[in-house]
């Protein structure tokens, strides 16, 4: 392993605002924020930018960063110490592992940015808005709180559409061209590192933001829609 990868690996043991496969943590962030400010997940947060954009704005929220990459959220993590921003944590784990870190209804609010579309069929279960994780979501958001997904990814989009409306979820916002609005919304103009990629490549930037069904998602039963499964047989 690269030096430099091994270093931040050291490094992010010692930060105070990560939390590395922490115990105990269901009921105990308004503790560790000291403050029972709202709370919203960044769940793919890579160097966590949109956690750091959104405390910055929101000093009365709490803003957890969660990835699986140390390196990455080193990145974060040091950019809220050196900011002094008392509202930014992050938590190394698997988003799978989710229901392990918040009791429910301890989340307010989360945003998924840029997560890896997973695009073979074979992998949809991976989508990180396919109808498995959003019964987990449910497991640990408060009611009003809401999903904010900001991709590039054209699959992504229209299948979390279609999953949206299969599994009842209420559909907030749907902008399919964010920079083609004017003015963008101000919270749509944080960028990511992996946003800042995507421009440079011309793709367009899309953004859906919904809310959960009241009742529990029975994710086992959901059908994918019939093209997805037609994409997928024309896989290699
Ligand atoms: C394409 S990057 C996007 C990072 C960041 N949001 C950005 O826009 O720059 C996807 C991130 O998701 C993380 N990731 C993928 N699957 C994960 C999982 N199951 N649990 C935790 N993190 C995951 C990866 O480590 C990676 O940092």
């Amino acid at each position: 392993m690269a030096q430099k990868k091994l270093q931040r690996f050291a490094e992010i043991e010692t930060f105070p605002n990560v939390l590395i496969y922490p115990e105990n943590m269901p009921g105990a962030w308004a503790s560790h924020f000291g403050n029972a400010h709202p709370l919203t997940l960044e769940l793919a947060c890579g160097k966590g930018d949109y956690t750091l954009g959104l405390a910055r704005r929101y000093p009365e929220g709490n803003f957890l960063g969660v990835d699986l990459k140390g390196n990455r959220i080193w990145r974060g993590a040091k950019t809220a110490l050196t900011e002094k921003l008392p509202n930014v944590a992050f938590l190394r784990t698997q988003i799978e592992k989710l229901t392990d870190y918040f009791a429910p209804q301890e989340v307010s609010n989360i945003w998924i940015t840029f997560p890896d579309p997973f695009l073979r069929k074979s992998k949809a279960r991976k989508r990180l808005t396919h109808p498995r994780f959003l019964a987990l979501y449910q497991q640990i958001l408060a009611p009003g709180g809401a999903i904010h997904l900001k991709t590039d990814s054209a699959e992504l989009y229209h299948f979390t559409q279609y999953v949206i409306a299969a599994t009842g979820c209420t559909l907030l916002e749907d902008i399919p061209n964010v920079y083609a609005l004017n003015p963008v919304p101000e919270l749509l103009r944080i960028q990511t590192y992996y946003e800042g990629m995507h421009l440079a490549d011309g793709r367009t930037i899309r953004f859906l933001k919904f809310a959960l069904p009241a009742e529990p998602i029975n994710w086992r039963a959901f059908k994918p829609e019939p093209e997805d499964e037609a994409a997928a047989e024309g896989e290699h």
